[in-house]
């Protein structure tokens, strides 16, 4: 048994089944450059997390949430090249399923894919929430106001009258519902109608044209740009900087007001705001050279993106003060409202433009959902209706279908934050299972081709890492370690404490194996800086995640394990 949980496609039959056309790719053209590939990858990150969870994170972190878009830009930048060299060794139209099929065996593919529902599905809910709130504040400027109970989540409304939340548009949204049978009748409609346009839209077959996506790419990053240009100019000229160092709820004024724990209490926002780099490394078969660009797409896009947070975020907590941002859905158009920056054309602007953008980064994942699935399928380890094609579409219409109502039912009665939270968990578990991969992979020969990830011994470097970084702890922080082992009695330190305790136990563990088995260095700063965004979790989150693997694992024990194709030739 244990074996068989092991067992693994061979890479050539991978490419052989590519051959074939079973990944979509053969005979794909080799025209994309590196410009070409950092346009997609900007396509793909540039979305809800700009344009609406920067103002969830915001209000945790204040303004030192730049720290943790450095940190999380890092973690990404040494994913993104364990992505790229998967990506050559298996040079298929594929993602983290089929590379860790061919790596660590179909348990291990098997629960990548279950977790890449996350990326795909949930994460497109909290993006059609986000299409929702700009959606109705474009109507709002327009004159038309959608009531607040059919655009607002009940669960968000309901924790904001128990948190009693200053947020005036869940209050109205709970106060104001109408009552059915003593429930009150309150939903996102706007999200639940996007997301049904869009499956009929993936459905019928759109086409993911280069030229379409460049210019969405390019319209995100004027109204950015705008954003950033305007804003700064106002927030520097008004003299708001005080806002960068404002007053916590003690009266202290911190660029950190609620502390490092408030910072990492950020980490699925500012995580998910990075999410879709990765979506770069499944168009290698289409790169002219991608050895050369893959890499390179990926990390021009990353640290582009980077830097339009780092301002956005100062721009936001210059114009506004950080408490604000509670609950804001659309926060970049609401720091041009009227008792803001008060500039009504540029709220009108930013709110038509995200609306647009967000459309495209829904129809991008809504599209990748399918496809991981019909790979699944084909291996057997989902029912045959997965990989069925439309006769007249030509598209996956079952899974295609199924991801609709996987975004679109969950839509009804869940939130952002919930969601926000689960998209980010599963998709940095993912990332570990990646950097871990490439981690135990054998070493490239010097014949092979294709994307070589440079090779720097860890032996002395990593042990080295973690006994400055525990220097430099105790010099700026004396208390950091001893704090860690106090209790507080708030929930969310005591989490935050125990996981950074787990977290520098597993870096001296890494330490003696980096020294005892030399591994290649980048895969393991990519697995550990992973992790350490893996502790801003909260128990909630992990218990919701842990949950969620058990039924994956109990899906595939029933179905997948002996469906599988290659259950026959394991026995
Ligand atoms: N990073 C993508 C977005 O922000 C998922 O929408």
């Amino acid at each position: 048994m244990s074996n068989s949980l092991f067992r693994k496609k061979t890479i050539s039959s991978i490419i052989n089944e590519d051959a074939h056309g079973s990944h979509g790719g053969s005979g794909l053209k080799r025209v994309l450059t590196a410009k070409d590939l950092t346009f997609f990858g900007i396509a793909a990150i540039l979305g809800a997390g700009s344009f609406s969870s920067l103002g969830g994170a915001v209000f945790d972190g204040g303004p030192g949430v730049i720290v943790l878009f450095v940190i999380t830009g890092i973690a990404c930048a040494f994913t993104a090249f364990c992505y790229s060299d998967f990506a050559s060794r298996i040079p298929v139209a594929g993602s983290a399923y089929t590379y860790a099929y061919a790596s660590f065996g179909e348990l291990f593919a098997w629960i990548i894919g279950w977790a890449l529902i996350m990326e795909y599905s949930i994460g497109n809910i909290y993006v059609s929430y986000s299409w929702s709130d700009y959606f109705t504040s474009f109507l709002d400027r327009c004159g038309f106001h959608i009531p607040d109970y059919l655009a607002t989540s009940y669960m968000e409304a309901k924790h904001a009258v128990a948190d009693h939340s200053e947020n005036q548009k869940l209050i109205s949204a709970w106060n104001n519902a109408p009552v059915l049978g003593g429930l009150k009748i309150i939903l996102d409609l706007p999200a639940f109608i996007i997301n049904i346009l869009i499956t009929y839209l993936v459905y019928r077959g759109v086409k993911e044209s280069k030229n379409f996506s460049n210019l969405m790419v390019i319209l995100k990053l004027g109204v950015v740009l705008m954003i950033i240009i305007v804003g700064g100019y106002l927030v520097l000229q008004g003299n708001f900087m005080q806002n960068w160092i404002p007053e916590n709820d003690e009266g202290a004024r911190s660029f950190m007001p609620n502390g490092f724990g408030g910072v990492m209490a950020a980490v699925a926002g500012v995580f998910f705001a990075y999410i879709g780099f990765d979506a770069v490394s499944v168009l290698a078969e289409e790169s002219k050279n991608p050895q050369r660009d893959l890499p390179r797409g990926m990390i021009y896009s990353l640290v582009i993106c980077t830097v339009i947070y780092i301002l956005l975020t100062l721009v936001l907590t210059g114009a506004v003060h950080y408490k604000k941002f509670e609950g804001q859905g659309d926060p970049l158009a609401f720091i041009f409202e009227k008792e803001n920056l008060n500039i009504g054309w540029m709220q009108s602007l930013v709110s038509f433009c995200a609306v647009v953008a967000m459309t495209s980064v829904l129809l991008v994942f809504q599209m990748g959902q399918p496809r991981i699935w019909m790979s699944m399928s084909r291996d057997g380890l989902l029912p045959d209706r997965f990989q069925k094609i439309h006769p007249k579409f030509k598209t996956p219409s079952f899974s295609t279908i199924v991801t609709g109502l996987v975004v679109g039912v969950p839509i009804l009665f869940t939130d952002k934050t919930f969601v926000l939270d689960f998209t980010s968990i599963a998709t940095l578990f993912a990332f570990v299972l990646v950097c871990g991969g490439v981690l135990l992979l054998p070493k490239k020969s010097k014949n092979d081709t294709g994307f070589r990830l440079p090779f720097i011994p860890s032996k002395y470097i990593f042990p080295f890492l973690v006994i400055v970084s525990f220097v430099l702890l105790i010099c700026f922080n004396k208390n950091y370690f001893s704090n860690l082992f106090t209790f507080s009695g708030k929930e969310v330190n005591m989490t935050l404490n125990i996981s950074t305790i787990i977290f520098w136990l597993v870096c001296l563990i890494f330490s003696v194996g980096a020294f005892l088995k030399n591994w290649s260095l980048i895969p393991l700063l990519g697995l550990v800086t992973c992790l350490y965004l893996l502790t801003g979790m909260t128990a909630a989150n992990w218990i919701w995640f842990a949950a969620w693997l058990v039924i994956g694992l109990v899906i595939y024990f029933l179905y997948g394990y002996n469906k599988s194709k290659l259950s026959g030739l394991s026995k």
